[in-house]
């Protein structure tokens, strides 16, 4: 057993009890952007917000953090973006919402500790969100909600509570509440102490922190300050919550059964300090992750004890077609990642030295000299790394395989040219291990598919293959929309008539339907077997 001296396991508990981890999950245009630079202009790291101003000119997924990385301190990769804030260390992983919803995005999640969910109070909960959520459920990650645009004509807080409820299927318990709302929107109120902070907007609107007044919700001032008919309606909510509002938990939250919810307003940066403040607080820290041993049996990796283990969640093409090579970003689950330090490589039972791993701000990398549980690292993959591969100091056990989502987009794809088969299989191998899309074949092997989580996919893929492998494909979309992994004897299986029934990568059965509608069908018809909606 390699020697973890206990002075490097006291720096790893000091540093893995500071990380903050996690991915904020929403739908485009919630506001995922916004809070994010907020975050940044109260961390202290940049001095004015609004500096990506350009973005919904971006192609590229990771564009969205592209405007900040001039700013100094800040060190962002392709996959995650670290910085401090009141002595906590920030990683946010970027799950790109916006044309780029893929595979990749979820598996993301994987790399969380916690997540953001951001609500538009006048849209609710849409449709990403629903399909994000879903994950970090079926993963048990907590998941903290902020209900933004407040300064806008929205929902009442209490029907957007009860639709988090109903539409998610996980409690929700209001931590403050919106004073006033839309163009009346002044502050939060904290259920707890009865603390207001009222807000108001400086000149140069959001992107200066706003000025804020503490008052308490009883006090005489609360009344000088708040317009009458606001204040009643503050008194009124809280009222009905405290009788049929749901009490927090930290446990709870903790094992993901209950969602704290926040207000704010994130364009005007009322009310969103309250809420990093409580985030950094209320969210965890490292999390143990869990893992397999060579007998099957389950082991809790403990963060601080174990030396460095760490698993790939990604990996990134490189964007220069001249150069092959990919970059793996990991994520450090135990001990301390130094650079150079040779580990083991669990699937290629070899050992690998760590000697380029870089964090990416734009163009340039920076070397990344110690890394912590929590941390996210990129290392240059000349085809060693693939998802999901565990790398460790000390061998013995491997992270759980990721994940993968069933596919809603399908087509059958060829090479024009059939002379360009080998680069065509080649190219389609380093996509489907990348995760940009899954292979498929039918029962009888005779014919090929490929399906992707988005659609978007596709897109990238014919464009790769083309700058990559220089091949011209032909993809035929399929009206399937959906899909399940089939549990059960496939034989016996009797599927919709417009089903059809095919073979994944690793030869489980993959049930295509055409509809939800005739999912459900296949599952009434078919009660000894199982529908996984993850494989
Ligand atoms: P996203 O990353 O989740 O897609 O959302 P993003 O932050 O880009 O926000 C989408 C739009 O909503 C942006 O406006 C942004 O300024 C606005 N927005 C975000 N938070 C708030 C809020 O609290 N109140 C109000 N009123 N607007 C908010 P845009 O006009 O589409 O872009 P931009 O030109 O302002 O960048």
């Amino acid at each position: 057993m390699a020697s973890y001296d206990s002075q490097i396991q006291n720096d790893v508990r000091a540093q893995a009890k500071k990380r903050r981890t996690f991915a904020i999950i929403s739908h485009p245009d919630a506001g995922k952007t916004t809070v994010t630079e907020k975050l940044l202009l109260y961390s202290g790291m940049v001095r004015t917000a609004g500096m990506v101003g350009s973005r919904k000119s971006s192609t590229t997924a990771t564009s969205d953090w592209m405007g900040m990385e001039q700013e100094r301190g800040i060190s962002i990769t392709a996959s995650a973006m670290q910085f401090k804030y009141k002595g906590a260390v920030i990683n946010v992983l970027d799950t790109p919402g916006h044309q780029d919803f893929c595979e990749d995005t979820y598996r993301t999640l994987t790399a969380a500790d916690s997540a953001i969910m951001v609500i538009d109070a006048a849209k609710g909960v849409e449709t990403q969100t629903r399909k994000l959520f879903e994950v970090c459920r079926l993963r048990k990650i907590p998941v903290l909600t902020l209900i933004n645009k407040m300064d806008l004509p929205g929902r009442p807080p209490l029907d957007l509570m009860a639709e988090v409820e109903e539409v998610l299927g996980i409690h929700a318990s209001a931590m403050n509440w919106p004073v006033g709302s839309g163009q009346q929107f002044v502050g939060v109120v904290d259920r707890t102490s009865k603390q207001v902070s009222l807000f108001k907007k400086m000149a140069a609107g959001g992107a200066a922190k706003a000025s804020r007044t503490e008052i308490s919700l009883d006090s005489p001032e609360a009344n000088s300050l708040i317009e009458e008919e606001i204040l009643a309606q503050v008194h009124q909510d809280l009222e009905l919550l405290e009788i049929a509002g749901n009490p927090f938990s930290e446990e709870q939250f903790l094992r993901g059964e209950v969602t704290p919810v926040f207000f704010a307003s994130a364009l005007t940066n009322f009310g969103v300090e309250n809420f990093f403040d409580a985030f950094v607080d209320m969210a965890p820290a490292a999390t143990p992750r869990i893992a397999d041993r060579p007998d099957g049996e389950e082991i809790v990796v403990d963060p601080i004890n174990t030396p460095f283990s760490a698993y790939v969640f990604k990996l990134q093409a490189n964007m220069n077609p001249r150069h092959r090579d990919s970059t793996a970003f990991l994520r450090v689950c135990s001990g301390r990642f130094e650079r150079d330090m040779v580990v083991k490589h669990h699937r290629l039972k070899s050992e690998v030295r760590l000697s380029r791993p870089h964090s990416l701000v734009a163009s340039e990398r920076n070397t990344v000299d110690m890394a912590y549980p929590g941390d996210i690292i990129g290392i240059i993959n000349p085809g060693q790394f693939a998802i999901g591969d565990t790398i460790s100091m000390q061998d013995g056990f491997n992270y759980k395989p990721l994940p993968q989502f069933p596919a809603e987009v399908f087509a059958r794809i060829h090479p024009t040219d059939v002379g360009k088969r080998k680069a065509f299989d080649q190219g389609m191998a380093q996509m489907a291990a990348e995760g940009t899309i899954q292979l498929m074949r039918s029962l009888d092997e005779l014919e090929f598919f490929v399906t992707a989580v988005g659609r978007l996919q596709f897109d990238v893929l014919q464009f790769r293959l083309k700058n990559e492998y220089r091949v011209e494909t032909r993809l035929e979309p399929l009206s399937f929309e959906c899909s399940s992994w089939l549990v059960g004897d496939v034989n016996t299986f009797r599927p919709p008539s417009d089903a059809m029934v095919v073979k994944d990568q690793q030869d489980r059965p993959v049930v295509l339907f055409r509809s939800p509608w005739s999912k459900n069908f296949a599952r009434e018809r078919n009660p000894d077997h199982d529908l996984l909606e993850m494989g």
